[in-house]
């Protein structure tokens, strides 16, 4: 395996794994994404077994003892396995995540303490970077779970939304709804829940025009159209499970 590295807005890089092993034959991706500034930040971690590549990876751009943050969209292996191996090779870095991931799991889990980040908290990364946090429980899935938005570059480091199979582009301004329904209906990945379709609707407001997928090409276009697609994706599957449930309680 190896990692490449791709620059997908300005200082903003992405760091991709493909696993070709895992749901062949399309095969997957694993993605970091270095937010470079006077304090960079990485959103996810990596898999405990990819530290090793993702480090060399990362030196190919900063030195890792640069690292200042480490965020995740939500406590689990790939985004944040990890994370206590970075925390070693990167003395100034802190571990930053929402206020639930802190109090479930990093504050016993994380080497260091963690930084917790209120809904809609930013950390400013310097250079012109600013990095929000946003609050998205059980979206995909996970009660910790949240994005990032880089205002700058109006980019939304968006986690498992999204999350496609394959490993065609690094970047992409086609279609990632289709790709993403496929992956759902795969892998059912998602912890479907009636605030589903609004949470993932609310992300539209910001307009994002890069969304980073950690599972899948990175996306160039008009981000806000995507969201709301997604979000009606799932309502219709929402919608869809309620009405077979009713549909066999009153048989
Ligand atoms: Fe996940
Ligand atoms: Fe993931």
């Amino acid at each position: 395996m190896e990692t490449k590295i791709s620059e997908i807005a300005d200082g903003m890089y992405r760091l991709s794994t493909y696993v070709p092993d895992i749901a062949p034959p399309a095969g997957f991706t694993f993605n970091q994404f270095l937010v470079l500034g006077d304090e960079p930040l990485m959103f996810h971690t990596g898999l405990r077994k990819m530290f090793p590549l993702n480090r060399e990876a990362l030196s190919r751009i900063i030195p890792p003892e640069r690292l200042r943050w480490i965020a995740f969209g939500h406590f689990e292996a790939d985004e944040c396995g990890a994370m206590n191996e970075w925390l070693a090779v990167a003395p100034q870095a802190t571990a930053a995540h929402g206020q639930t991931g802190v109090y479930v799991s990093l504050n016993d889990f994380a080497d260091r303490a963690p930084r917790m980040l209120q809904d809609g908290e930013v950390i400013e990364l310097g250079a012109g970077k600013r990095v929000r946090f946003i609050d998205t429980p059980h979206t995909p899935h996970g009660w910790d779970a949240g994005v990032m938005y880089e205002e700058s570059t109006g980019t939304l480091l968006c986690g498992d939304l999204f999350t496609q199979l394959g490993n065609d582009r690094s970047l992409t301004d086609g279609d990632i709804v289709g790709p993403a329904a496929a992956a759902e209906d795969i892998f059912k990945y998602s912890a479907l829940n009636p605030c589903m379709g609004a949470t993932i609707r609310s992300l539209a407001g910001l307009a994002p025009r890069t969304m980073a997928l950690m599972h899948g090409p990175s996306f160039t276009g008009d981000g806000a159209a995507a969201l709301r697609a997604l979000a009606d994706d799932y309502d219709r599957r929402i919608s869809a499970e309620w009405h077979d449930r009713l549909q066999r309680t009153a048989a």
